[in-house]
């Protein structure tokens, strides 16, 4: 019947430091993350698994091949100056190709290549991005120049180059390098994976041609000096912990939502409970009323059994629930009384032994009247059974012992307890010492011997009086 008016501790914990580590969780991948894609790798070709002429690492590939076919390569006529001096008698013209392959499952980006010059050669054209050309390295008397060799004018170039047929001749020499930057509007750049279903590799490719002296057409530059940069690019989408935290995040706005749907519910439960309990309690004080009407000596009398029966439940260690059933129990325990007439009830003398048997009889009307009364379990056990004694001398029923419900026991001894500290038509209120003694005798007897003990404490500490109730002195 009692609502459960808190959310449990744990629950409300677990609410509040799961969004914390959530948090946490989402900074420290967002954090990796952010590094990973970050961090510039740097490999020198030679590192690399050779592959035929390729390099090759776990996340890229680089290759510096000749184009195939009768275009790759062909003879050149004496290179002239620009003072028309025989500058090479004979060279081979050839294009080469940086061929840049993503094998991860990540965008590169952020990429470059730095190639060094195994030979002297001139570069005359390039495709598609920016070269920074490295001169005379090893000359001490070093030039560097970017230059995009695809579209330039004479008066561009700063390095030491001369003018052909074929366009401008950078010369280079064994040391010199350059480093390639990629054209993005071209889409050298980024590098996207291969898609799953794709049969070819995810590449780029850069070309350039190089002039070098004194070669036949067959022969290849070796170009195996040189670097890859790069940055690899993730999603953190393609983390299975952020997928992991979104969900604990889902679960823990809907623990919110489902908490704050509990506690209003649980708001309007107490409000509802708390209208049910003045409902029932009103409906007993009428009862009640009703009673006491009928003899307006038990005044106050069925309320101070139900509180004394209360304080020694809670003595005894009963439940905040079960107290405050033995509470509403107690408080009905003689609405039998309403079926007694009057002049029996408010009969000043001695009972005669028939009026007695009617008397007796309140217990059963009691239990009949409340047969409809369920909200309350039991409700009618204790008006039924508070007359029976401990010893089975007790009416209706002559039961003893554990046998007597316990609410029954506790409204025994608070009814007698009431009924000696208080006046009666037929008598006044009792002494301090003479209840004490009566109720002393009557252990075990009339009484739950271990109930009194309670109520002895409860006398002893001040907490049932025995002066407060007496009424009519
Ligand atoms: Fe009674």
């Amino acid at each position: 019947m009692a609502v459960q008016r808190k959310i449990s501790k744990p629950l409300l914990l677990s609410v509040v430091i799961l969004p914390i580590l959530i948090i946490i969780g989402m900074t420290v991948l967002f954090l990796q993350n952010h590094r990973y894609n970050t961090r510039e790798r740097v490999h020198s070709f030679m590192d690399g698994r050779r592959e035929g002429t390729a390099f090759v690492f776990d996340d890229i590939t680089v290759d510096i091949v000749t184009r195939g076919g009768d275009s790759g390569a062909w003879m050149n006529d004496p290179v002239l100056d620009d003072d028309e001096n025989v500058l090479y008698k004979e060279s081979v013209g050839t294009i080469y190709e940086l061929v840049v392959t993503n094998n991860s499952s990540d965008t590169i980006t952020d990429w470059k290549a730095v190639v060094y010059i195994p030979e002297e050669m001139c570069i005359v054209n390039s495709w598609n991005g920016d070269y920074e050309i490295h001169q005379n390295v090893n000359s001490g008397n070093e030039s560097v120049q970017a230059l995009d060799l695809a579209e330039y004018t004479k008066y561009d170039i700063i390095l030491e180059h001369f003018m052909t047929v074929s366009g401008a001749m950078v010369r280079l020499y064994e040391g010199d390098y350059f480093i390639y930057y990629p054209d993005v509007a071209m889409g050298e750049m980024p590098i996207v994976p291969k898609p799953k279903d794709a049969d070819k590799e995810s590449s780029i490719r850069i070309g350039f041609i190089m002039y070098i002296p004194e070669k036949t057409i067959d022969y290849v530059a070796d170009f195996s000096k040189g670097e890859i940069h790069y940055r690899l690019h993730t999603s953190i989408l393609k983390n299975p912990f952020f997928w992991i935290l979104c969900a604990a995040m889902i679960v823990w706005i809907s623990c919110c939502l489902a908490m704050i749907i509990v506690k209003i519910n649980l708001r309007r439960m107490i409000e509802q409970q708390k209208r049910d309990e003045k409902i029932i309690e009103q409906t007993m004080q009428t009862i009640v009323n009703f009673i006491e009407a009928k003899d307006p000596y038990t005044k106050g009398h069925s309320m101070r059994v139900a509180q004394y029966s209360k304080l020694l439940a809670e003595s005894m260690g009963f439940s905040e629930a079960e107290c405050k059933s033995f509470y509403y129990i107690a408080l009905m325990h003689d609405c039998g009384k309403l079926y007694i007439p009057d002049n029996i009830l408010t009969k000043p003398g001695k009972l005669t032994d028939e009026e007695y048997e009617i008397m007796k009889k309140h217990t059963l009307f009691g239990k009949e009247l409340l047969q409809n009364f369920t909200i309350i379990e039991d409700i009618g056990m204790g008006a039924l059974c508070h007359h029976e004694r401990y010893d089975g001398n007790g009416y209706p029923n002559g039961i003893a012992g554990e046998d007597i419900p316990v609410i029954a026991r506790l409204i025994c001894i608070s009814d007698a307890f009431d009924a000696m500290n208080s006046c009666r038509c037929y008598r006044k209120n009792l002494t301090p010492d003479i209840i004490l003694d009566e109720l002393k005798k009557n252990k075990g007897k009339q009484f739950d011997p271990n109930m009194i003990d309670h109520l002895m404490k409860l006398i002893e500490s001040g907490v049932i009086s025995m002066s407060d109730n007496v009424e009519g002195e």
